[in-house]
């Protein structure tokens, strides 16, 4: 077991998008009713006798000349919302820049999934709604600040491995901030003016004030403490102690003071202790009757061989499921893919991807791991539900089944035989060139 489990390390999951109708002409096609549908003040040269990629005002290609990865339409006076099925469509988009325009409305799903974005400057606008998700993995840069989104920030963000720059100033963000601890490479964050409460979390107390002002509900480093819990009904000994002299009451009230914040401390300690035993109690019976449930998931249990892994406590229950999305044809278990022949596609800086052949050598699936990834099971099977759900978006292959345990979080996709698949999957890991 401590073989394949071995074996199992090397092999992760990815999220790729390919989309082989899509062209040249549909990305222009996207572009032109963009500009027909959103009122600009300043004039856009793009007509069909124009070359979109050598003429076209903002609009860059790659060094092929096939597809459109750049849009860059700063403060050209764009007016109203982002309609769906335009600039959504541009699914090689990595730099998408609307920043000092009049935008408003919610910005649409097919444009925040798009999941080659690697640089998003919508600032200075009046996007409102709430605050949406960006989903692309390879995101660097996200500045969304000065515009009027509502809403929590989602936890979510904290799968952006790649995140460089979080801007989120200036709108009317409300609810506590998420732990953002695995987003190890960001450099700048600003969450300043906004409606944030609560704590700043651990990880992100290495940021100075200055990214946190203008919240009032805000507390505890780098900004001023919070204020301390109300304080307790006094004990009967404080009356007595009224009698004694001036400075030694200070004394005892201080005391009490300390008393008051231990007490509450331990209530604190003891309050946390608790949620994390029913955290635990729920997932474990979640795990019990996981099996059984007619639920959206089927869970294959690699104990078809025999070995009956899962019946050594909850640990080893949760080190062998592989856990399939509905939909999913695929019928093989984790012993299956443990054996299977892996292939690496790529390596990136948050993983490697491997295609791999099952025995049958008739399945193929993209398999990625995920490294130095911290984040709690909770976190992840949510996470993983919310990618399952793009199962019919154009742009997403299809996750099909994930693996999660505290050393290894893998991901498997549907293998899609395109030529494009290994350039994108190559083009993922080199630097953008864009900016
Ligand atoms: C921005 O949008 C919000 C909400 O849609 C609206 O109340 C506000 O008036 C708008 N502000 C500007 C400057 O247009
Ligand atoms: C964050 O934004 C606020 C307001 O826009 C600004 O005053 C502050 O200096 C910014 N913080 C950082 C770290 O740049």
């Amino acid at each position: 077991m401590v073989h394949h489990q071995f074996r199992f390390s090397l092999l992760v999951f990815i999220l790729v998008t390919v989309n082989a109708a899509n062209d040249l002409n549909t990305d222009k096609e996207a572009l032109v009713s963009f500009a027909n549908l959103v009122p600009h003040q300043r004039a856009l040269n793009w007509d069909d006798d124009n070359p979109i990629c050598s003429y076209w005002i903002g609009v860059m290609c790659d060094s092929g000349g096939t597809r459109v990865i750049a849009l860059h339409l700063p403060a050209i006076g764009l007016l109203g919302s982002i309609p769906p099925n335009t600039l959504g469509k541009l699914d090689y988009l990595q730099l998408l820049s609307l920043r000092y325009n009049l935008l408003s409305g919610d910005v649409p799903l097919d444009v925040s999934t798009l999941a080659s974005l690697k640089y998003v400057f919508l600032q200075n606008n009046n996007f409102s709604g709430k605050l949406p998700v960006f989903l692309s993995y390879h995101i660097r840069i996200l500045d969304l600040s000065f515009n009027s989104f509502t809403g929590e920030i989602s936890p979510m963000i904290n799968y952006l491995f790649q995140l460089r720059t979080l801007d989120l100033s200036n709108n009317n963000l409300t609810g506590e901030i998420p732990d953002l601890n695995n987003l190890q490479r960001l450099k700048y964050f600003n969450l300043s003016y906004n409606s944030l409460r609560g704590f700043i979390p651990t990880s992100l107390q290495k940021f100075s004030n200055s990214s946190f002002l203008g919240n009032l509900g805000l507390c505890g480093s780098p900004l001023p403490k919070c204020p301390p819990s109300p304080p307790l009904s006094p004990p009967p000994s404080l009356a007595t102690s009224t009698k004694t002299p001036h400075t030694r009451s200070k004394k005892k009230l201080s005391t009490i003071v300390i008393i008051t914040i231990v007490i509450s401390g331990s209530a604190i300690l003891l309050l946390v202790a608790i949620i994390f035993l029913l955290i635990y109690l729920r997932s474990k019976s979640k795990e019990d009757c996981q099996g059984l449930s007619k639920g959206k998931k089927a869970v294959v249990d690699p104990g078809s061989s025999g070995i009956n892994n899962s019946s050594s406590g909850p640990h080893g229950a949760e080190m062998n499921k592989l856990t399939f999305f509905e939909g999913s044809s695929f019928s093989f278990n984790l012993e299956d893919l443990l054996r299977a022949s892996a292939e690496i596609l790529g390596k990136g800086s948050y993983g490697t991807t491997y295609k791999a052949v099952l025995e049958d050598g008739m399945t193929a699936v993209v398999v990625k791991r995920l490294r130095e990834v911290v984040v709690g099971k909770k976190d992840f099977e949510q996470q993983m539900e919310m990618l399952g759900r793009l199962h019919r978006h154009p742009n997403v292959v299809p996750l099909r089944a994930y693996y999660y345990s505290k050393d290894e979080k893998l991901l498997v996709y549907d293998y899609l035989p395109l030529g494009n698949l290994t350039s994108i999957l190559h083009g993922m890991n080199k630097e953008s060139t864009v900016i």
